[in-house]
């Protein structure tokens, strides 16, 4: 397997490939488990060639005691990526090849998309998410780039960057791969006790309900109902439950009948930090 570390390795790589052959990009942050794993089987399935980034990007981070405890686990992920398909090739540079000019985010111009949610509670998180995937989806130059559900709000904004900035990708999301108890993979949950990442999957039960109650009753009552649940359990702290239109991520007014409508959910389990969402209607 290919264990690329610069600019310039990838891009002796990537060259002699031509622009006849599809490439697929799936960019992650290491840890990888079979969410990660959704995406680059989908990328294998649907291009000649795969490409999977392992970066552990420091702008993004807008608490710097959740990026010193963000797992490293370059050779476990190689091993994972060997049994997928060994001729993926993994890009995983330094950070100063990723950030040559010095360790800064680009602001952007998300039109919203960045003052909700996740963009609320976590300062300048989608700056530093889009100067990344910048960076990378002009190194790669990829056919079609991967993107999870699971951070659907990151989708909807990459979505975004690549039409400000004209870059020629078809950006595909993927669905949410979850535990038997439908808690989201993540790289966080790692850090659960057993009973805690148990307890846990009261996230996704409490989103199922709210779908199944999305058909007759409003939205300001759901969330009310969904903040009660919570409240029975304090292990979890329930940081906010929205309930938007998928395309502008601005929080539902009237349900119309021509909108499609996500929930979105941020909750502590202990100091880690959840996010899950899905689709109402
Ligand atoms: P990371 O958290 O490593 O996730 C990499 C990709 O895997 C993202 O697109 C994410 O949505 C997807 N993913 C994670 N858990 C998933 C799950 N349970 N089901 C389906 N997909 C899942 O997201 C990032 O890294 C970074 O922000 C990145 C885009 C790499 C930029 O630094």
């Amino acid at each position: 397997m290919l264990v690329l570390k610069t600019e310039k390795e990838l891009k002796s790589h990537l060259l002699p490939l031509g622009n006849e052959k599809s490439l697929g990009l799936v960019p992650t942050m290491g840890a990888l488990h079979h969410g990660h794993a959704s995406l680059i089987r989908r990328a294998i399935s649907e291009n000649d060639t795969t490409v999977v980034s392992i970066f552990i990007n420091p702008t993004q981070f807008n608490n710097q005691e959740d990026l010193k405890k963000y797992p490293q686990s370059l050779k476990e992920d190689i091993h994972i990526l060997e049994k997928l398909s060994s001729e993926i090739i993994v890009f995983a540079p330094p950070v100063e090849e990723m950030y040559p000019n010095g360790v800064t985010s680009t602001s952007y111009q998300f039109n919203g998309l960045d003052e909700v949610m996740e963009g609320a509670f976590r300062d300048g998180h989608f700056n530093g998410v889009g100067t990344v995937v910048e960076v990378l989806l002009k190194l790669v130059n990829p056919t079609k780039a991967y993107f999870g559900e699971k951070d659907f709000q990151q989708l909807q904004i990459i979505k975004r960057l690549v039409e400000i900035k004209d870059i020629p990708v078809d950006i595909i999301g993927c669905p949410i791969v979850r535990e038997p108890n439908g808690l989201a993979m993540s790289s966080r949950n790692e850090r659960l006790s057993p009973v805690l990442r148990k307890e846990a999957g009261l996230i996704y039960k409490t989103l199922e309900t709210a779908k199944k109650r999305f058909g007759t009753e409003s939205a300001k009552s759901i969330m009310d109902w969904v903040k009660n649940q919570f409240k029975e359990h304090p292990n979890l702290k329930l940081e906010y439950i929205e309930i938007t239109d998928v395309e502008t991520l601005m929080p539902i007014k009237r349900k119309q009948d021509n909108r499609k409508y996500r929930a979105f959910i941020a909750v502590y389990a202990d100091e880690v930090r959840l996010i899950d969402n899905i689709a109402l209607n």
